[in-house]
């Protein structure tokens, strides 16, 4: 079938491709390269990529950034970063990306362990990808001709350790390519309203 991914050239993005693209036709989108080039915090570049690409059967989305820090250092454009970016950047992939779709295709986001397991710095993060989670849920009900969304909610990325790991104590990190299998879990499955969760 015909993927969409966004942020295929990351650390998680690179393993969801590697997992998938024997048996799918990968449309590869990051920011700064791939088929097609996107800004997740600019609506109108969205609407620019599905109206190039057309018609798709799956979307999933390896992309969204937030700021890390400490609560009391945070202010309103800290707080922007991870609400433009891994929320609303990830929400609007989706409601742009409902015209597109075909019949019984699948949108996958990608939230993360810190909804569940906070960490210190990482207050937006667990903002973010709670909310998130909700969206996903909330918006499975309201899906029409078989369209499926779920959520990969993972621990922290061994191939990431080595930036985020100090902040991240005690947690067990997995491979990306362990994490990549929820991702194709959640294409060619069938759950909807799902938070496939890698820890
Ligand atoms: N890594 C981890 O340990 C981990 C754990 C749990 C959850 N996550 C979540 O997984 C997702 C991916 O993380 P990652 O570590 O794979 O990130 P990454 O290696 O930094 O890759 C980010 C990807 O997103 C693209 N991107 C960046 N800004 C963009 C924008 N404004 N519009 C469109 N695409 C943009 C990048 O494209 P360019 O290369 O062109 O810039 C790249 O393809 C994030 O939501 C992260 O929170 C990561």
């Amino acid at each position: 079938v015909k993927i969409i991914i966004v942020g295929s050239t990351g650390t998680v993005g690179k393993a969801v491709t590697q997992a998938l693209k024997n048996e799918h036709d990968i449309i590869h989108v990051a920011h700064t390269q791939g088929d097609y080039r996107v800004d997740i915090t600019d609506e109108n570049s969205i609407k620019k990529m599905f109206n190039d690409i057309g018609h798709f059967d799956a979307l999933i989305s390896t992309t969204g950034q937030v700021h890390f820090g400490l609560l009391k250092e945070f202010d309103h454009e800290k707080w922007q970063v991870g609400l433009q970016s891994k929320l609303m950047g990830q929400i609007n992939l989706v409601s742009h990306g409902l015209k597109y779709i075909n019949k019984n295709g699948s949108f996958t986001l990608t939230t993360g362990i810190l909804s569940d397991e906070p960490i210190v710095y990482g207050v937006a993060a667990s903002m973010v990808n709670g909310a998130i989670n909700a969206f996903v849920k909330a918006a499975a009900i309201e899906m029409e001709n078989g369209v499926r969304i779920n959520a990969i909610s993972p621990t922290l990325i061994k191939e990431s350790a080595k930036n985020y790991g100090p902040f991240f104590k005690g947690f067990i990190p997995v491979d990306a390519a362990t994490a990549a299998q929820a991702y194709v879990k959640s294409v060619e499955g069938k759950n909807t309203g799902k938070i496939y969760t890698v820890y």
